[in-house]
């Protein structure tokens, strides 16, 4: 397809599902891929190689986790030869472009990036460079990647290509491969990334018309000469495809998160939030813990209203189909989207920049959305910070909602019964531009959380923490830790209502630290509990609030294991005597 047949197909898809006004978008200096990364908001990823004809099982043995690693030392640890010579009896044949387009399409996600060769070195379309490809070493003898670029070219999606550019695990050379070749000569990493990597890179960049991106991974101890040469490969070929931070070295057009992170607070810049439809990328037959519609929802919603867009991965099985379990939470979950495009397309940040206790928040054009995930039942919705005055709120487009500002908190009069699945919509409309003091709060009926994040610290620090619960499911909490006796860590919250809340913790650490909380400097509590390396809520006990405002609660260790202490949230909920 030309590249204005695109842009003019992109155009129409983004403005028929974005209730931008007209005008804006003609006026649009950006490429059509920077539109739908920057509006789409929402892709498809599908992790399809050899390893899915393994389905995370070798010779009777179940590897959990990461399927698309089956072959790696630190999974089944399959000799070179054998896994290629599985690449025989690969017969995808019920791969079908034209199904996934269209799941793609009623999941309301608006381009794929499949994995055109990943760290296996096996390459899922018709390669020159090599015979270990879906044409020259399967049954099925047919260029997988020219089917679904076809389709989605036809169909109005973007497609763009993952690409491994520096782990190869069967390829001279390659990296975390062999070493030599058959002959047993030494080949480098420069002689496989000029006979390999590059012209793969120049055919994915040639023959299937324009693309969306190259999704480059796992760049490894690459130097950056390399990663140089292939964003300018790409540039040269597809002047307007982006291309991942993966590239390596500082390198690419947006930042793709950690696997399965959702930042707490907005992030600046143009960026990509990655998750899967079961545990691992790779379709595994024991996987069977499927995301369900509502993760889906929230996760996408939670993504853009920190400012990225989100990609979520599909993996066909050892016959190219797509399970039904994915594909149906797709649907439905795109059923949401489908009904709400105001808050997925073209949406902006939440001016919050984090989540509120009962949802999040997104703006379209000069309104805001917001989008409740956990509806409050008894007929009032809290909303704190908004300085600008609300001129009206609707319920799904339809409803007019009646509300009062209290305390500087706005309250809306919901109805009681749930309205929507998985989440509903309100949307303002204001009387001047969006002003919102993003200031932590407590809501007057429900718990809230504040991670330690949104804390000031003193002698201890904030870091990452993350850690796999299978092979690649990674989790992530950003935690004070590296406490001493004189640490302290002080979280300064807006009260909308006076009254008695539970104070909880969620720490993890070795031995039990006993923790005291001051309210507003003064000593309030002080407790100990038994502790495990899982982070786990615990309580500390009841405070009273005596004044509506603003009051700081802070958290210092006064004994035990501080040492291994990493405190990840406090929360604060209400109890009603
Ligand atoms: C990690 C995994 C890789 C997967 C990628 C997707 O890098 O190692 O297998 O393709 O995540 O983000």
């Amino acid at each position: 397809m030309k590249l204005n047949v695109l842009l003019l197909s992109v155009v129409v898809l983004l403005t028929a599902s974005c209730s931008q006004p007209s005008g804006t978008v003609a006026e649009d200096t950006r490429s059509p891929q920077e539109i739908l990364f920057e509006d789409g908001n929402y892709a498809m990823f599908i992790h399809f190689g050899l390893y899915s004809k393994l389905e995370g099982v070798w010779k009777d043995k179940v590897y959990y986790g990461n399927a698309e690693w089956i072959m790696n030392s630190g999974q089944a640890g399959i000799p070179i030869e054998e896994y290629m010579a599985e690449a025989a009896g690969f017969n995808p044949s019920e791969f079908d472009a034209d199904a996934i387009v269209q799941l793609a399409k009623d999941a309301g996600m608006k381009y794929i990036i499949i994995t055109s060769k990943h760290h296996e070195g096996f390459a899922m379309f018709d390669t020159k460079v090599s015979d270990f490809d879906i044409v020259d070493a399967t049954p099925l003898k047919r260029d997988l990647m020219a089917e679904l670029a076809e389709a989605c070219h036809r169909e109005g999606l973007g497609i763009g290509f993952y690409y491994s550019q520096f782990q190869d695990w069967t390829a001279p050379g390659g990296g975390r491969g062999p070493q030599t070749d058959a002959s047993g000569r030494p080949v480098s990493f420069d002689e496989y990334f000029r006979t390999k990597c590059v012209p793969q890179v120049e055919e994915l960049t040639t023959k299937y018309g324009d693309i969306q991106l190259i999704w480059f991974d796992t760049p490894g101890e690459m130097q950056r000469q390399y990663s140089q040469e292939l964003v300018e490969l790409v540039r040269k070929n597809q002047p307007h495809a982006l291309v991942s931070s993966r590239v390596g070295n500082g390198l690419g057009d947006y930042k793709t998160l950690g696997d399965m992170e959702v930042p707490v607070s907005n992030q600046e810049g143009r960026w990509e939030g990655i998750d899967v439809t079961q545990v691992g990328w790779g379709f595994s037959k024991y996987d069977n813990e499927w995301k369900s519609p509502e993760f889906i929802v929230h996760t996408l919603v939670s993504t853009i209203a920190r400012g990225g867009t989100w990609m979520l991965n599909v993996g066909p099985d050892s016959k190219g189909r797509v399970s039904e379990m994915a594909a149906a939470a797709l649907r439905k979950s795109g059923k949401w989207v489908h009904a709400h495009p105001q808050v997925v397309y073209s949406a902006g940040p939440s001016p919050w920049g984090h989540a509120l206790p009962w949802g999040d928040a997104v703006v379209q054009g000069d309104r805001i959305e917001l989008i409740v995930f956990d509806w409050p039942v008894n007929g009032k919705l809290w909303v704190p910070g908004l300085k600008t005055p609300v001129k009206s709120a609707r319920l799904e487009g339809k409803k007019k909602l009646s509300f009062s500002v209290e305390d500087g908190w706005l309250c809306i009069n919901v109805p009681k019964e749930v309205p929507g699945e998985y989440a509903s919509v309100i949307e303002l409309t204001l009387k001047g531009d969006i002003d919102v003091d993003g200031a932590i709060c407590a809501d007057p009926d429900r718990t809230s959380a504040f991670p330690a994040e949104f804390a000031s610290v003193k002698d201890c620090r904030i870091r990452k923490s993350s850690w796999t619960e299978k092979f690649g499911e990674w989790k992530f909490r950003n935690v004070a830790q590296g406490f001493t006796g004189s640490s302290t860590v002080t979280w300064t919250v807006g009260f909308q209502a006076p009254g008695i809340y539970n104070v909880e913790l969620d720490y993890a650490g070795a031995d039990p630290v006993e923790w005291k909380v001051l309210l507003d400097g003064k000593e309030a509590l002080i407790d100990w509990h038994k502790v495990t390396g899982a982070y786990a809520w615990q309580p500390l006990g009841w405070i009273r609030i005596e004044t509506p405002g603003t009051h700081t609660l802070t958290l210092l260790p006064s004994s035990g294991d501080m040492a291994n202490a990493k405190v990840s949230s406090i929360r604060v909920t209400p109890i009603a005597l």
